[in-house]
């Protein structure tokens, strides 16, 4: 596993953990014409020092493997983070108490195909999912679908999982020079980078990916700090605080702090 903590302070993660049966789908149009992050470092700086480091440490993480325990160690079942071939560490400060380790799940990359709209490559599971529902093989498939928009999807072979019903309105053809770049920075560990080409800064940079029957996870560390309209929950700035955990999809119930709403779909 690479080291989280090695990397810079001011990178944050965002992790959405969908636990109904629905294929991953996710498309992001890059903001390429906006670049507020990038000219923001003095803010950041500021924010960091500000921010409460232990309870950043503790929040979610892509490779916490108690994601139901919110954040707080103290709630993490050391039992069952083992059944979930994961590992516990009562004492971990600098990872989650429960972290999931390659040596008991991974995807590994079989092959790698392009096309005219991208690439599509075949992954493997190697050991078995942390929750459950294992399935043997992926596809996860990057489109090009012009300058500024990039999308990347994660499906059975056989196409037939669940889809959500939603025609997205994607250009047909792909950009011949779009302004960024794609790679995938691990075969063995299935992770890729989406990179801004002018600046070089790294918009998606996967860390962490789960892929089960109805637990799937895709985990990004984040360029910047300034988060907004993540999910739909009260909150007190537009600006989303980082040092805790804010849940991104909606659910049936009225508004409150600290709880997901219904109605809205993710929106970020
Ligand atoms: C930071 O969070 C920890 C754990 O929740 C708490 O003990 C500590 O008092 C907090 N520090 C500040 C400066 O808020
Ligand atoms: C941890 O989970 C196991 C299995 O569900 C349970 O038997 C045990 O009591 C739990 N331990 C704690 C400290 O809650
Ligand atoms: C964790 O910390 C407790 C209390 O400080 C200590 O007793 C225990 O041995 C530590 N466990 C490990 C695995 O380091
Ligand atoms: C992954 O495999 C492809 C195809 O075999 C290879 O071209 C690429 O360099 C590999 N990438 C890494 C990060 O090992």
């Amino acid at each position: 596993m690479p080291s989280y903590s090695q990397r810079s302070k001011r990178r944050i993660l965002i992790v959405v953990a969908i636990v109904i049966g629905i294929a991953v789908i996710a498309a992001i149009a890059i903001p390429l014409a906006l670049r507020g992050g990038d000219n923001d470092d003095e803010d950041d700086k500021k924010d960091d020092k500000s921010r409460n480091k232990s309870e950043a440490v503790t929040g979610s993480q892509p490779n916490d493997c108690f994601p139901e325990a919110e954040g707080n160690p103290s709630q993490a079942n050391e039992t069952v983070c083992q059944s979930r071939g994961c590992r516990f560490d009562a004492n971990a400060t600098k990872s989650p108490v429960c972290s999931y380790q390659d040596e008991s799940y991974r995807l590994k990359v079989t092959d790698i195909s392009t096309n005219d709209h991208g690439f599509t490559v075949k992954l493997e599971q190697v050991g078995s999912a942390p929750f459950g529902g294992d399935v043997a093989n992926w596809i996860f498939r990057f489109e090009n679908k012009g300058e500024n928009v990039a999308r990347f999807t994660f499906d059975t072979e056989d196409g037939n999982r669940y889809k959500v019903p939603k025609t997205m309105n994607l250009q047909s053809h792909s950009a011949s020079s779009p302004n960024y770049d794609v790679k995938i920075t691990n075969n063995e560990s299935f992770a890729f980078q989406i990179t801004r080409k002018d600046t070089g800064t790294v918009i998606w940079d996967s860390a962490s990916v789960i892929l089960s029957n109805q637990f799937l996870q895709a985990a990004t560390l984040l360029p910047s700090t300034y988060v907004y309209g993540l999910g739909e929950q009260k909150h007190e700035t537009l600006r989303h605080k980082l040092t805790k955990t804010w849940p991104a999809f909606s659910r049936d119930q009225p508004p409150s702090f600290d709880v997901r709403h219904y109605i809205l779909p993710t929106n970020f």
